[in-house]
């Protein structure tokens, strides 16, 4: 199931929406990171530059067989040989991946979905004890150009709420702002 509020606009306007590198340099993602999974690579917005830092290979889904032709091109293109992106239902079917087979698993602009607790579950479990579930998502506190409607987009106390009650992530308080219209959340993995 697509989840709600999940459409995209234009690939070049998405692209003004983020300073890509300053998110990517406060959530700590660096040579140091192995394997990463992603939920949503969408344009490869983030996918592309990740897998360029990291030093294991990017693992990325969608359920759009276009978004997953656009992401491939541009890894392709870029000459990245660390990237498996794949057409999949992650909701429903989750990630196709071991028990903390990953260092981190990236929740970006995902979590005004339905039933977040749950996804936050499956992205625990790929996780090894000690990585991150790393999670961006739009500010709830001013106008955004876009993003979810307020009913639905999450304050980031929510999602270290529904992270904490998994019982398998745990969050030191911090919250990451990523100006102008993002805040970011390490919640490390039990
Ligand atoms: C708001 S976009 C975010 C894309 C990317 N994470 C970013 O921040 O640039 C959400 C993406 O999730 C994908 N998506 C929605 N439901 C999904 C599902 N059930 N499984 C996998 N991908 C899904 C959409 O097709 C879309 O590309």
């Amino acid at each position: 199931m697509k989840l709600r509020d999940s459409g995209m606009p234009d690939e070049a306007y998405w692209a003004t929406l983020f300073d890509t590198e300053l998110i990517l340099d406060r959530l700590e993602i660096d040579a140091t990171v192995q394997d990463v999974a992603e939920l949503g690579c969408g344009y490869g917005t983030f996918s592309i530059p990740v897998a360029k830092r990291i030093s294991g290979r990017l693992l990325t889904y969608d359920i759009d067989p276009e978004m997953v032709s656009r992401t491939s091109a541009r890894a392709r293109e870029a000459g990245l040989e660390n990237v498996l992106c794949l057409v999949r239902d992650v909701f429903a079917d989750g990630f196709d991946v071991d028990d903390a087979s990953h260092d981190a698993c990236l929740l970006f602009n995902i979590l005004h979905c339905e039933e977040p607790a749950r996804l936050l579950t499956e992205a625990a479990r790929v996780v090894r004890p000690g990585g991150y579930v790393l999670a961006i998502h739009w500010r709830c506190d001013v106008e955004t150009p876009r993003g979810p409607s307020l009913d639905i987009r999450p304050q980031p106390e929510r999602i270290v709420s529904w992270a904490r009650d998994t019982s398998l992530l745990k969050h030191d308080g911090l919250i990451l702002d990523l100006p102008p219209w993002h805040y970011g959340l390490r919640i490390q993995r039990i």
